[in-house]
């Protein structure tokens, strides 16, 4: 061995780390990447890999970050948890949002709703401690877990139950060493939204056992039809010791690039979490708090326009999936996300090829119909593909009729 190569165990021989080197991409970022790589090359793919919806900012939220880019301010540090008339602003919204009552002192204002998340499980979990996630899961739940060393267990849930899990699951997968459950609704990948009898009976079992709770609210303003969003630590306020809420403005208020949003937690959690905060990132851009203090006061109008078109998107979808034979979509109550089962089609020939996973599916209907979409690996879940119908109408119109003549060609 030459003087230039350390032995293995050397802590100088492997140059990322293991728990770092070991987080794969964010799967939906690359397909969405990908997808956008071959646009730039000038194929004209349609692309449902997009967690974003396709709408502008509201006017009065960008007008007033543009003034706050004037007021000096702005310019400086301000304190890592987060401008105080925001934490208050966020925490008058909750109240009114979800019924649930918190000080602003349980509020952290975060890089988005990922570094909420991040900084949640990092400041709850010691090495060991398992976490109990819901499969189909969008993908950064387990990596941030892993990151903060701990151990995620996803609980599987599928069509036949609009993915939505049970407590007798939940109870299946608890051991001495589970510390905290993951619950979303509405659901990334599924848009399945929980019924309010559902989330009060997760709720229980979770103070029953002692267990924490990470929910993430991301999309309480984008339910349907008679789906309702209910917040779990509202409808079971014995809880609200061992809960962590995780929101942000990206999807309310189409603001995915501006940066913005927070945890809500016991005091002691939240602290925790600003110490890391302020060592990490320190405060999020004052101009981007500013736009979202603008949001979180303001009107819920623009959501209600957005909503109005989704809902519509959704419908379509839904409809044009399930005239696909092998293709299994049940309703998304929520969000932006449809998630069909495609197994029935898995080793059919397609155009001289045979797909064996929801992986080689989504390769050969981006190669062949060019469009975009994110197989259900990403989400612990094979055997599916999550569609995002946050993209025009006219192009979701194109791009699902692109898969029913691919698609339809399947034979065994
Ligand atoms: C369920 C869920 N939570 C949180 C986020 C994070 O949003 P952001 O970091 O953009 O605020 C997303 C984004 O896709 C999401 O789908």
């Amino acid at each position: 061995m030459s003087a230039a190569t350390p032995p293995a165990q050397s802590p100088t021989a492997r140059r990322v780390s293991a728990r770092v080197g070991s987080i794969s991409e964010s799967a939906t970022l690359a397909v969405d990447a990908k997808a956008k790589a071959l646009k730039a090359a000038g194929r004209p793919v349609i692309g449902f890999g997009a967690g974003e919806p396709d709408f502008p900012t509201p006017g009065y939220i960008v007008d007033a970050a543009a003034e706050a880019c004037r007021d000096t301010r702005n310019h400086r540090y301000t304190p890592a948890g987060g401008l105080p008339e925001l934490k208050a602003a966020i925490a008058e919204k909750t109240l009114r949002d979800s019924g649930y009552e918190v000080e602003p002192t349980q509020v952290l204002v975060t890089n988005g709703g990922k570094q909420a998340i991040y900084e949640s499980f990092a400041a709850v979990l010691d090495p060991g401690d398992e976490v109990i996630v819901p499969a189909p899961y969008w993908t950064t739940y387990p990596e941030s877990i892993r990151l903060a060393g701990g151990v995620p267990v996803p609980v599987v849930a599928d069509e036949t139950t609009d993915y939505l899990v049970s407590v007798e699951q939940l109870e299946a997968a608890r051991t001495e060493r589970t510390k905290m459950v993951v619950f979303v609704s509405p659901s990334n990948p599924t848009g399945s939204v929980y019924p309010r009898a559902q989330v009060e009976a997760i709720g229980k079992w979770a103070v029953e056992h002692g267990l924490w709770v990470l929910t993430d609210e991301i999309y309480e303003h984008l339910v349907y039809g008679d789906a309702a969003f209910t917040s779990l630590p509202a409808v079971v306020p014995e809880l609200r010791d061992k809960c962590v809420v995780v929101n942000g403005v990206a999807k309310t208020y189409a603001m995915t690039g501006w940066r913005v949003g927070w945890i809500i937690g016991p005091k002691d959690v939240v602290k925790a979490a600003m110490n890391l905060q302020s060592h990490a990132t320190s405060n999020v851009s004052n101009v981007a708090q500013v736009a979202a203090l603008a949001a979180v006061s303001g009107s819920l109008d623009a959501v209600a326009e957005m909503r109005a078109a989704f809902d519509r998107r959704r419908r379509t979808i839904v409809r044009m999936l399930n005239e696909i034979e092998g293709v299994v979509c049940p309703e998304p109550e929520g969000a932006f996300y449809a998630y069909p089962s495609v197994k029935a089609l898995l080793g059919k020939e397609i155009r001289g090829k045979r797909p064996a996973t929801s992986v080689e599916l989504a390769e050969l209907i981006l190669e062949e119909a060019e469009v975009a979409v994110v197989p259900g690996e990403a989400f612990g879940t094979p055997g599916y593909l999550r569609l995002s119908y946050a993209l025009g109408d006219e192009d979701l119109a194109e791009g699902v009729s692109r898969m029913q003549k691919l698609l339809g060609e399947a034979r065994d």
